[in-house]
């Protein structure tokens, strides 16, 4: 059993995270914008923070007493949120921190559909999504804190429960991936966190490997 907190408890990897979470007995706290967002039937399964992650002082607050953070944030200013929540994490007692980025920020994927990518994702400019999402991870892998990157494949909403992982050092495999699947995967990684420390973790769907994502 652990106290999870989870950043942008509302996002939609997370409401696949959270059903299992509570199936496995943790004690589960969402940190939401906006409270009414939060379906009805976790209401009395979940605490529930309502604030920003760019207030640290309330960001700080919210990591007491919790053993794992996972951060489900997707933002167009990801960097000034990944510092606070290393500031947090460093004066809590906060034992890991479960990061979702995304795909193709160490150019980890073959290379057309590493071309793609980059295109898709803001053409290398200093302020696009690639770039602020590189940048954000990096700042995590060197703050010294317990850290697990996730790095999904571009996401659908389909119903499989389907993946395989790479490593850092390896190439990105496939395209897509379910957000359902990326959900369960965290899961399972905050109900036994270990093995997962200090790795960056790319996931996508087994057997879709092309130049862009494949439709399925
Ligand atoms: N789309 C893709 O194909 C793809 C591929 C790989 C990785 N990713 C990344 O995967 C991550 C998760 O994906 P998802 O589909 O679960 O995302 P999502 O549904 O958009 O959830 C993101 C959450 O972050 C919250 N948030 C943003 N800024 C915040 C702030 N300042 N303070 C507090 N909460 C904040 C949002 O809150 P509100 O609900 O209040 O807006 C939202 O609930 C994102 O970072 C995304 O960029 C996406």
């Amino acid at each position: 059993m652990k106290n999870v907190l989870i950043l942008g408890g509302n996002g939609r990897i997370a409401q696949f995270a959270i059903q299992d979470l509570l199936t496995t007995n943790n004690k589960v706290t969402l940190l939401v914008r906006d409270a009414n967002k939060v379906p009805e039937t976790l209401q009395n399964k979940v605490k529930i923070v309502v604030g920003d992650v760019n207030d640290l002082n309330l960001l700080t607050t919210a990591m007491k007493d919790i053993d794992i953070v996972y951060s489900n944030l997707g933002s167009r200013d990801i960097v000034p949120l990944a510092q606070n929540v290393i500031s947090a994490i460093k004066s809590t007692s906060v034992q890991q921190l479960i990061w979702v980025s995304t795909l193709g920020i160490y150019d980890e994927l073959p290379t057309k559909f590493n071309e793609f990518n980059h295109h898709a994702l803001g053409n290398g400019g200093e302020q696009s999504y690639l770039s602020t999402y590189t940048k954000a991870a990096k700042l995590i892998e060197q703050a010294g804190i317990n850290y697990t990157i996730i790095r999904p494949a571009w996401l659908t909403d389909n119903n499989d429960l389907d993946y395989e992982l790479t490593e850092r050092e390896d190439t990105f495999k496939g395209t897509v991936v379910s957000r359902r699947s990326v959900g369960v995967l965290i899961a399972k990684i905050i109900n036994q966190p270990e093995p997962y420390q200090g790795r960056s973790i790319g996931v996508n769907k087994p057997n879709t490997d092309g130049d862009e994502p494949i439709k399925y």
